[in-house]
């Protein structure tokens, strides 16, 4: 039996479908990811948004191997370790909205948990009765039963649907009716906290709203006491111009949920970082005000030591340049796209996202026939990028040069001259 075959044997990968055979990988380093064929392909979306500086950025691992010289991992729970310390003492300072402290936890999804049971448990500890929590139209949060509650109820998550606790959901923020709704919502309703992915819409296909919008839904969040909740897993550390989307409203949110670019995709780690607001009704020596949560790997320190590099580079100038260079890239490779004839709903970017959304006459959905075509002209290409149906995006690393950037540009070039619709 090959690996490959005992791959399809023994492993299941996340979206399988059934006896898919899944590229075999040898290394990666940079924006390459080096596959067992000898194939080099290019990491246009950062290994699923993860891999911020590309891989085996030399500093990362070196914070990974000199931490590993100490230890590996340590109970959380009534113990503590400076990797710890240290990145939630530095996230706090580069965070919007004075946020004081950081819940860890393993990922993305189980970032958005911490976050939604602390909002709930915010009003029981206030003994106010508040339990609707409100969200946008298309989110995703990610796999658990909390964060699939809060997002778009669609073909993801049809079994689980009656297990899914009840959420109000507003329009897509590209109009007024979203800020009347939500408003009437607010009204009508006792609601204990509002969760959004600020700027954007990552899995939705990268839809890309104002920031003006997002300021009124925040202020009428304001106005009703209603908790904010900014889940940047996707748009944090610089992927939307802004070190975090947040950064582009005035009210900030009480909670801001953290994980993929983390540990520039080294380990897994989730962050919850919230204001003093939060704070203070967790305060307390009573057993049932207490935040009942917690998991095996909490701040693991390797991770912890990972971050604390990754965040390092990710607020050096170099970092920014490379950040601004690709934003620019993008917005005259949108010029040149917009000269051509191309059967296009859209074409857009926000900071280092690229985004270009076909018109091939039906629905657009991440189940769109197009997906797998496209998916398979890029890899044919050389080239990494995972399409949302009828979506194609780029979400490089930031170290990504022009020359590199340029190959992804005449790829997208030549598939969509190549399409027949
Ligand atoms: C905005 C957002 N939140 C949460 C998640 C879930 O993160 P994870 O896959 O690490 O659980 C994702 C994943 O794509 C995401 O884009």
């Amino acid at each position: 039996m090959t690996t490959i075959q005992k791959d399809t044997q023994y492993v299941w990968h996340p979206f399988d479908i059934y006896k898919s055979e899944n590229l075999l990988v040898k290394k990666a380093k940079g924006i390459y990811i080096y596959l067992q064929d000898g194939r080099k392909i290019i990491d246009g979306i950062s290994s699923w948004w993860v891999n911020l500086h590309g891989h085996r950025n030399p500093k990362i691992t070196n914070a990974i191997a000199k931490q590993l010289r100490y230890f590996e991992h340590v109970i959380f729970a009534g113990f503590t370790h400076t990797p710890a310390i240290h990145l939630a003492q530095n996230l706090c300072q580069c965070l919007p909205g004075n946020m004081k402290k950081i819940f860890f936890s393993d990922n993305g999804s189980t970032s958005v948990e911490v976050a939604l049971k602390m909002t709930i448990q915010y009003w029981h500890n206030k003994k106010i009765k508040k339990h609707t929590i409100v969200a946008i139209e298309g989110a995703y949060h990610g796999d658990t039963f909390g964060a699939m509650s809060v997002a778009d109820r669609g073909s993801f998550n049809i079994p689980f649907e009656p297990y899914l606790f009840d959420v109000l959901f507003i329009p897509f923020p590209e109009n007024k009716d979203s800020i009347s709704n939500f408003n009437d919502i607010c009204k009508n309703n006792n609601v204990a906290a509002f969760i959004y992915e600020p700027i954007v819409q990552g899995s939705a296909g990268m839809r890309i709203y104002d920031a003006k919008i997002l300021q009124k839904l925040l202020e009428i969040a304001q106005k009703y006491e209603v908790l904010c909740v900014a889940d940047e897993v996707m748009s944090g550390f610089g992927r939307t111009q802004t070190l975090f989307a947040s950064q582009q409203c005035d009210i900030k949110p009480d909670i801001i949920c953290l994980s993929k670019g983390l540990t520039g995709g080294y380990l897994p780690l989730g962050a919850t970082a919230v204001n003093e607001k939060i704070l203070l009704q967790f305060q307390s020596t009573a057993i049932e005000n207490i935040f009942l949560h917690g998991h095996s790997y909490t701040a693991n320190p390797l991770a912890c030591a990972a971050a604390m590099a990754s965040l390092q580079i990710t607020l050096s100038q170099n970092c920014a340049n490379q950040r601004n260079d690709i934003a620019e890239w993008h917005s005259e490779f949108i010029a040149y796209i917009n000269s051509k004839n191309y059967p296009l709903k859209r074409i857009e970017s926000c900071g280092t996202i690229l985004v270009l959304e076909i018109d091939n006459q039906v629905d657009t959905s991440y189940f769109n026939s197009l997906r797998e075509y496209l998916y398979q002209e890029f890899l044919n290409r050389d080239i990494l990028l995972r399409p949302l149906g009828n979506i194609i995006y780029v979400l490089p690393p930031y170290c990504i040069t022009k020359k590199e950037m340029k190959k992804i540009y005449n790829a997208i070039d030549e598939v969509l001259d190549g399409l027949k619709i």
